[in-house]
């Protein structure tokens, strides 16, 4: 196989020819993504931001991830580079030599779950787990927290978006414990569904799991919670445990412990979320760190979608889609900007949704978001 230079932040990775060629990558002998350089992006902000000195890239492929973070991340002292695949591990090593971190890189030819639950209950935990594997990282869940040190951060990859998103929802139910939503803040969904589970399976552990940071995008859904070893922490994780329910009748939504299966506005049939996860999503200490380390380092998107997530637990767990809106209303597309303004002269706070392509976060009810978009209706068809 023949392996080739490829630039991504400070380092000079070696990868698979094709992989830098072909679209989509092809996954074996080995697999490299380049178009996952700002997932990367976050994790390196984010490990510099958190200030932990150890890392496992547990799944780590070509070592993309972890050689960057030894590269790129000056606090981390040790990174311990995992995956089954000894082709991929070796490509790996040629990288960490290219980039003189050899010395902080240890490379472990094994099983995910295998290496990681050799961890549990001994002091040898690392600060930074990161589990990012083809598919579901369900299974490796468990395993990833108990090696995990207190205080750590653990982040997931899941590219079963489909399922996570709704278009499949009974594997969505028997693979996380969760009832997904095909709507417009699908994504949001998905990745409070996985927070949910990961919460939950921490729980057993007698882990807690809070979310640090969350981001989404076509390919992928991908969480950071920081573990709280303790069974009150694991309790008090518990508490951000509910339900979601959107009404496709009339737009509204509403969140809360139980599931309500008919809309508290026009009483007919709401589609119910869950369990999922219905509390903060984002450190606001840490992404707002992080979003700074990114932008002192050039990695721009990752500094945006940082940046994004300061201040959305303002917010209710949802977001409304303007498109949505205009076509009930039976009104040409009305220019976002024009809507947050309406809603803030209401005295409402709007802001646009990081999770989804397209959406507006705003403490308002539908009702409201209604008159907004009437009134930059108005305005928008004046002379
Ligand atoms: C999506 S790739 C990882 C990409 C890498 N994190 C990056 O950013 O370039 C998934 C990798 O996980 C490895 N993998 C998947 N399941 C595994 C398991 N159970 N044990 C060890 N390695 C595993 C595969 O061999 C593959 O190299
Ligand atoms: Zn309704």
């Amino acid at each position: 196989m023949k392996f080739v230079r490829h630039v991504e932040g400070e380092t000079t990775l070696l990868v698979p020819r094709e992989s830098v060629t072909v679209d989509p990558p092809p996954t074996s002998p080995v697999f490299f993504n380049p178009a996952a350089s700002l997932n990367r992006d976050i994790t390196v902000a984010l490990a510099a931001a958190g200030g932990g000195r150890t890392f496992c890239d547990s799944t780590a492929g070509v070592g993309a991830r972890g050689v960057r973070v030894a590269k790129e991340v000056e606090g981390v002292s040790s990174v311990t580079l995992v995956d089954f695949n000894d082709a991929a591990l070796r490509g790996g090593e040629r990288s960490a030599r290219l980039n003189r971190v050899s010395g902080r890189c240890s490379f472990v030819l094994s099983e995910t779950n295998a290496f990681l639950a050799s961890r549990f209950g001994r002091d040898e935990r690392f600060d930074y787990v990161d589990v990012d594997p083809f598919g579901t990282p369900i299974r490796h869940v468990q395993a990833a927290l108990a090696a995990t040190s207190d205080g750590g951060v653990l982040s997931l990859t899941a590219t079963d978006t489909a399922v996570l998103c709704g278009v499949q929802d009974q594997t969505c139910m028997r693979r996380y414990g969760g009832s997904p939503l095909n709507n417009h803040f699908h994504h949001e969904t998905g990745i409070r569904v996985l927070l949910g589970t990961v919460a939950r399976l921490g729980a057993m552990l007698d882990i807690g799991a809070e979310p640090v940071a969350a981001h989404s995008s076509r390919h992928y859904l991908r969480v950071f919670v920081r573990v709280r070893a303790g069974a009150s922490k694991a309790d008090a994780a518990l508490k951000g445990i509910g339900h979601l329910s959107w009404c496709p009748h009339c737009g509204e939504a509403s969140s809360g412990v139980d599931p309500s299966p008919a809309c508290f506005s026009c009483g007919k049939n709401a589609r119910v979320a869950g369990p999922l996860w219905v509390g903060k999503v984002a450190e606001e200490e840490t992404v707002r760190a992080a979003a700074g380390v990114a932008e002192e380092k050039g990695l721009a998107r990752a500094g945006d979608a940082m940046r994004s997530l300061a201040g959305v637990d303002r917010f209710p767990p949802w977001s409304f889609s303007l498109e949505r809106v205009c076509s009930a209303l039976k009104v040409p597309s009305v220019p976002e900007d024009m809507v947050y303004r309406a809603l803030v002269q209401s005295g409402h706070a709007a802001a646009r949704t990081p999770f989804e392509k397209t959406g507006l976060k705003t403490d308002a009810g539908y009702a409201e978001v209604v008159d907004a978009v009437r009134a930059a209706a108005r305005s928008g068809s004046g002379p």
